[in-house]
């Protein structure tokens, strides 16, 4: 797609925003430009006061990533986190009262909406009963089951968060093989472990593993390759590796290229990790219980030996879970032994511990997220992808016909936007850099219209009505209409004159 001519009235001087440098600043913009900016800024701070007052009461105390997510100068007066207040089904309601359609939902967490009565009388009884921390959980051993039977693991073991799911599950793969490397691949997100905060760094012809924030050692690093998701030579560089190996890890669809669902890939991986007594990994934090009741691995017929599953299980609660095959999962306690036999927990064994883990709550949540995904059975995840995709579809239709460069792509129920260089080879990548400031403004528009979101995941949920979607629409064809005026988007050629 190629994105016509911005229609300027008279007396607008022509801005190439895609030939500026970065980042772009208010002297880059044009008269009507700078007009569209300072209206936009000045109804987003006025809806959002308080939002904005809070985060700068706070901010010498609070040290907190949120606080300058995203600052650019050109809209540094629109930084700040919307501050929710209370959140009911498909919507979520501000500091200041402001009501919004939700489609960050949790980052993944609210498959099923905000507060669904199911959850909250569950974990209202059980708040009732205490917290005990210490004593043995008397649902871990009954959720336990629920998630075995959901995802055909052997055998499950309860962490607090997906971070910590994903460490532990290395961990026990560099235990069971002997081996401390790791496989990765490029754009996978598995939490903020060091062991996964790495990058590939290519140099003169060599590829090299980096860390990839300040503070992670290089020494970890060097456990780590990271390579070209979905790609075949990816697989040729695991053989060549294979003695060293103790996992591969992947994030099946990653979030943030929905797009790439590779599953004759997958299918090889699964076949090469066998073969070479490799661990394969699957994180399922998002795509557990999301894509399909059994996560990507039923959705792609791909069986890891460990997964890892997370937010929606915890029904809002924190929770990280590793699941899988029992000659794995026995490095954590020894596995299976019986009462008055010669029995006892056998082989060697590392560690799985934290003071909050199988927390009341969560165990309490959980135990009711996973007996209603059953009760509900296939036609929950069925429905709601369908549903994903046909809204996708609508609005790419309307951004194809606006001859917007935004496209998205969703993974059953999650969605973000790809870059359009992924489907069509002949938009350059200053197109994109263009798209990605599009997207920013698009974004705060549709936060000034009631749509509550995240640039990079969004996701529907089951409470999440039809009206709702339309609402959505409305609101990103109103923000489009808005950006055309401003002179941010161009006027479709058919439009014009
Ligand atoms: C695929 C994947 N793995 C791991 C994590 C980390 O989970 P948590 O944020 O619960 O630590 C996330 C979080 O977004 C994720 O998307």
């Amino acid at each position: 797609m190629k994105t016509k001519e911005i229609n300027l009235q008279e007396g607008d001087e022509q801005i190439d925003l895609v030939q500026s440098t970065k980042p772009i600043l208010i002297e880059n913009l044009n008269f009507r430009q700078q007009k569209h900016l300072e209206t936009l800024i000045a109804s987003y701070t006025q809806r959002t006061k308080t939002s904005k007052r809070l985060a700068q009461n706070y901010r010498s105390v609070l040290a907190d990533p949120r606080g300058s997510e995203g600052f650019y100068p050109l809209i540094k007066e629109i930084v700040y986190p919307i501050i929710s207040k209370h959140a009911l089904n498909s919507k979520m309601w501000d500091v200041d009262d402001n009501e919004y359609i939700d489609i960050a939902m949790g980052f993944g967490v609210n498959l099923f909406g905000h507060n669904p009565s199911f959850i909250r009388d569950a974990l209202a009884e059980r708040l009732e009963q205490g917290i005990q921390i210490g004593p043995q959980s008397d649902l871990a051993g009954e959720v336990a089951e629920l998630v075995s039977d959901l995802t055909g693991k052997e055998r499950v073991a309860f962490i607090n968060t997906g971070t910590e799911a994903v460490m532990t599950a290395i961990r026990i793969a560099r235990a069971a093989t002997g081996r401390n490397k790791i496989v990765l691949f490029s754009n996978s997100y598995h939490g903020h472990f060091d062991g996964a905060l790495v990058k590939a760094q290519k140099t003169e012809g060599n590829t090299y593993t980096v860390p990839a924030y300040l503070g992670v050692s290089p020494n970890i690093a060097e456990d780590v390759l990271v390579l070209d998701y979905g790609h075949s030579l990816s697989l040729e560089v695991i053989k060549a590796h294979k003695q060293e190996l103790a996992a591969v890890i992947v994030e099946p669809v990653q979030s943030r290229q929905p797009d790439l669902q590779p599953k004759e890939f997958l299918q090889q991986l699964r076949q090469l990790t066998k073969e070479s007594e490799i661990v394969l990994i699957f994180d399922e934090i998002i795509t557990g219980f999301r894509i399909h009741l059994g996560g990507a691995q039923a959705w792609f017929g791909v069986e890891a030996d460990i997964a890892t599953y997370g937010k929606i299980v915890g029904g809002g609660m924190p929770i990280g879970i590793i699941a899988g095959k029992a000659s794995y999962m026995d490095r954590i306690d020894g596995g299976m032994w019986n009462y008055g036999d010669g029995s006892f927990p056998r082989g060697e064994t590392t560690l799985l511990s934290g003071t909050f883990c199988k927390h009341p709550l969560a165990m309490a949540a959980a135990r009711v997220v996973l007996k209603h995904l059953k009760n509900q059975g296939p036609t929950l995840q069925q429905q709601l992808n369908q549903r994903t995709s046909q809204f996708v579809k609508k609005l790419n239709t309307y951004f194809e016909f606006e001859e917007i460069p935004i496209k998205l792509a969703n993974f059953g129920s999650i969605f973000n936007s790809v870059p359009l260089s992924n489907s069509d080879p002949s938009v350059n990548s200053d197109s994109s850099e263009q798209a990605t400031l599009i997207n920013y403004l698009l974004y705060h528009h549709l936060i000034d219209k009631g749509v509550y979101l995240r640039l990079s995941f969004s996701a529907l949920s089951t409470a999440h009505t039809d009206e709702d979607l339309d609402f959505i629409i409305q609101a990103v064809k109103d923000s489009v209409k808005e950006l055309q005026g401003g002179g941010f988007l161009p006027i479709p050629s058919e439009q014009i004159g």
